[in-house]
């Protein structure tokens, strides 16, 4: 039996420094046709009536690149969030964020708020930009607030499921479903401290293109070869593993 389409896709979206390289162009270019790209595929997405799609644009480790880069990366956003706010509120988008954004510089976080207010009331797409964001840090401080409200309140905690509700609530995609199926790019196969907790049961699929490359086409595959997994979620049927094993 065929799975029906995933509810959430989410993709590292990798490689396009080595695709700019093999070209013999700069790094830099390479960002600039992947954005091109993350425009493309955000339209694919629209066409094949996806409800949630993330793409991890900017990691926590991604600091580690020089200077250079990393403001390039900042002014490339906030170019393509200005750019692009009037047609994806035209195509009914809502734009969300996770991840850090207090290290960003002001005229980023102004656009990020300004497109997150206008297109709040949108009801199709849901657009989901990780900024500064890592699985690791999404759990640490999650289980912190948790921790804390645990302390701090009189009710006490009577049960892990209770724990597991209050640890949940504080994650940065609390109210996102988890993801379907995760896509990453470049031949690279690994998850780079993405969605480590929502990503537990996702499908994962690796495609060797350089993400400038990754084609509607590309994503169209992807999620055809989605819909011939079978899922299980270590069980028999449907159902939510973790919860179910603390029942
Ligand atoms: C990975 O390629 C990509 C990133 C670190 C950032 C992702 C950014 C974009 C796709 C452009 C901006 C995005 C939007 C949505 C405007 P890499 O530099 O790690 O490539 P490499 O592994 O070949 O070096």
């Amino acid at each position: 039996m065929k799975n029906i389409d995933p509810n959430h896709i989410a993709i590292i979206m990798d490689g396009n420094g080595r695709w700019a390289e093999s070209k013999k162009h700069s790094r830099l270019w390479g960002h600039i046709k992947g954005s091109q790209t993350a425009q493309d595929i955000v339209e694919a997405a629209i066409n094949k009536n996806i409800s949630y799609l993330t793409l991890f644009a900017f990691s926590t480790e991604n600091w580690k690149r020089p200077v250079s880069e990393v403001q390039f990366l900042i002014k490339l956003l906030e170019r393509h969030i200005k750019k692009r706010k009037a047609d994806l509120l035209k195509q009914n988008v809502r734009v969300l964020c996770v991840g850090d954004l207090t290290p960003f510089p002001d005229h980023l976080k102004n656009e990020l708020s300004d497109i997150q207010k206008a297109t709040s009331k949108c009801t199709g797409l849901t657009l989901i930009f990780a900024l500064n964001y890592g699985g690791k840090q999404e759990i640490l401080q999650a289980a912190f607030k948790a921790a804390q409200a645990a302390f701090s309140s009189s009710s006490k905690l009577t049960s892990k499921e209770k724990f597991l509700e209050l640890f949940e609530s504080h994650l940065e995609f609390s109210t996102i479903p988890d993801p379907d199926l995760i896509i990453r790019t470049s031949g690279e196969q690994r998850i780079s401290n993405f969605m480590l907790w929502s990503s537990a049961y996702s499908e994962l699929y690796f495609s060797p293109k350089f993400w400038p490359d990754f084609s509607k086409q590309d994503f169209f595959e992807a999620i055809n070869e989605y819909s011939c997994r079978q899922r299980r979620f270590g069980g028999l049927k449907h159902m939510d593993p973790i919860k179910e094993s603390l029942a």
